[in-house]
């Protein structure tokens, strides 16, 4: 049994909140899922079925401050991961879902943490939370500026009531788990390619790219750091390029026909996380070539214990 409060992971049952799921239970760190899903699925990708059974998981509505507040009481939960959210696509899909998920939700995750007087908060916003062109003002879809507006929420909340928080802005996210939203398109190659199939990723040029496993540490190693203020980081991962992720496929996996063509994505392409490093403290890092390599072995296991089956 740990003595350490138990952290709330919303949006667990998504990519990243799997592995971070994972991580923590792996290290004993007593957790609770919190999902409109209870769908185990990614789960399943990085952690025995036995373990994913064990989560314990709060299923509710992230912008239902309610439901929010009472998984946080009923749990003793003691600090917060907060990662539910919907993606770029789904947010032009349903701008006003995406609002109520991405806003709201950021609103309902600091109400809970100022009516239990959590520890601090740790949430993802985006690089879409950034001017695509720094000439420009603002973000250029829907996705960033709800994320931005996130930005804005935790620093109002650290002024009027003192809850420190720190905001990481990932890139482009690959690896086991990462199937949906518009920078999946890379991981989706890996597993076409994995299962010998054809792939072409719809978009080119500049990308942080950031294996999901080092995502994870980060958030994991932001939740144990005590920050006196309201914080918002990038993260880098490996600057590059989507040419430079297919050279990459290509290299872990001969012959695969993978490749990009279409437009650069309407995001800012360059990045440094030294801040967030000093900040929260050394964790990991993996190279492309090895992040790659990692996901392709992942892939390979999936696939051969039925796990993973198709591209799409
Ligand atoms: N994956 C990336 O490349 C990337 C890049 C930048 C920022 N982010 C941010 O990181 C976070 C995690 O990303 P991910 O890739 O794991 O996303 P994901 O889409 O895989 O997972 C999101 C999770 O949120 C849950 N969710 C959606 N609506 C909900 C609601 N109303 N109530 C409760 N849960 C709800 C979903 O069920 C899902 O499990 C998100 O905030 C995302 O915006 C991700």
């Amino acid at each position: 049994m740990s003595d350490r409060p138990t952290l709330l992971v919303t949006g667990a049952a998504g990519c990243i909140g799997a592995w971070v799921i994972a991580k923590l239970c792996a290290s004993g760190r007593p957790v609770v899922a919190f999902d409109r899903s209870d769908d185990r699925r990614r789960l399943h990708l990085v952690m025995s079925e036995a373990a994913a059974t064990a989560v314990p998981w709060a299923r509710g509505d992230i912008a239902d401050a309610e439901a929010v507040a009472a998984a946080v009481a009923e749990h003793r939960v003691g600090g917060v991961i907060h990662l539910a959210a919907l993606q770029i696509p789904f947010c032009k899909a349903d701008p006003i879902g995406g609002a109520k998920v991405n806003v709201v939700g950021q609103v309902a995750v600091f109400e809970a943490a100022r009516r239990h007087g959590l520890e601090r908060v740790v949430y993802a916003s985006s690089v879409a939370a950034l001017p695509a062109d720094p000439r420009e003002a603002h973000p250029a879809t829907l996705y960033g500026v709800y994320k931005w507006a996130d930005e804005g929420i935790a620093r109002v909340y650290w002024q009027e009531a003192n809850i420190p928080s720190i905001g990481i802005r990932p890139h482009s996210v690959y690896g086991p788990g990462r199937d949906q939203g518009l920078t999946s398109a890379p991981t989706k190659a890996m597993v076409a390619a994995v299962l010998g199939q054809g792939y072409t990723i719809p978009f080119t040029g500049p990308l942080a790219f950031q294996y999901v496993g080092e995502v994870a540490e980060a958030f994991i190693a932001a939740a144990g750091c005590d920050p006196a203020g309201a914080f918002v980081h990038d993260l880098k991962g490996e600057v590059t390029t989507v040419e430079g992720v297919v050279a990459a496929i290509r290299r872990a996996v001969p012959g695969a026909t993978i490749a990009a063509e279409g437009p650069h994505l309407p995001l800012p392409g360059d990045f440094d996380d030294s801040a967030l490093r000093r900040l929260v403290g050394p964790w990991p890092q993996t190279t492309l070539d090895d992040g790659v390599a990692r996901s392709v072995s992942a892939f390979r296991d999936l696939v051969a214990r039925g796990l993973v089956t198709s591209a799409a």
